[in-house]
């Protein structure tokens, strides 16, 4: 049965792309006890605040199955949306910690983890149905809040609108006439480890979504 078919926003068993399936298959060999699937979004599919990612970390969101958790660049993520009221706790641990999101869901643009954590264009257009779907869940007055360049690109993307009219820009706010997108550096351990992302810096984008989601 399609995703289509089933009214599934999401295809838990999808090998569309044959590098990803690939290289899914071979990680998962090598460390059987990891998720090694597409990894579904988190969070319920009517919150008013959307995280999307770009894709799952090799030992993070790949291991666990529940984006962002496991590896660095969750960490800042949570404790911001715990800090802000969207989460019950300021880290998550694994898929089955109890953990809950609140008016708040967090998803990827691409849900395989990529080899380099680079996946490819094709990989990016080929996923961006389910991110379509996904963001067609949203309520009025949502916001969506981008993790980086490819995350705004394809968001972008699924909504239709030409990328040249859309340019990302840290701390951005973008109409995109069904919610709002608010652009902010990827939280990945490069950045903040170069200081390109910083807490004050990825705070003011917490305190911005929180301003817009009370107004
Ligand atoms: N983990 C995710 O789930 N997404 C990212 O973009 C990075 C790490």
């Amino acid at each position: 049965m399609s995703v289509a078919e089933s009214g599934e926003i999401f295809d838990r068993d999808c090998r569309a792309c044959p590098r990803l399936a690939t290289f899914l298959d071979g990680v998962k060999e090598r460390y059987p006890d990891y998720y090694c699937r597409p990894v579904p979004p988190f969070g319920a599919p009517d919150a008013r605040f959307l995280v999307v990612g770009l894709a799952p970390g090799m030992h993070g969101a790949n291991r666990s199955g529940r984006p962002f958790t496991g590896d660095h660049a969750g960490i800042l993520l949570y404790q911001m949306l715990h800090k802000y009221g969207f989460a019950s706790r300021d880290h998550s641990e694994a898929a089955d910690d109890g953990l809950l999101l609140v008016d708040c869901r967090i998803t990827n643009a691409v849900k395989c983890l990529p080899p380099d954590n680079k996946p490819v264009g094709a990989e990016i257009n080929t996923c961006n149905s389910f991110l379509a779907n996904e963001l067609m869940t949203l309520p009025e007055n949502s916001v969506v809040m981008a993790l980086g360049g490819i995350a705004h690109r394809a968001i972008v993307k699924s909504m239709g609108f030409r990328q040249v009219e859309f340019k990302f820009a840290h701390a951005a706010l973008h109409d995109l006439e069904q919610f709002q997108m608010l652009d902010s550096y990827h939280c990945s351990r490069y950045n903040t480890n170069t200081r390109r992302l910083t807490e004050t810096m990825f705070d003011a984008i917490f305190a911005k979504a929180r301003e817009l989601l009370d107004k």
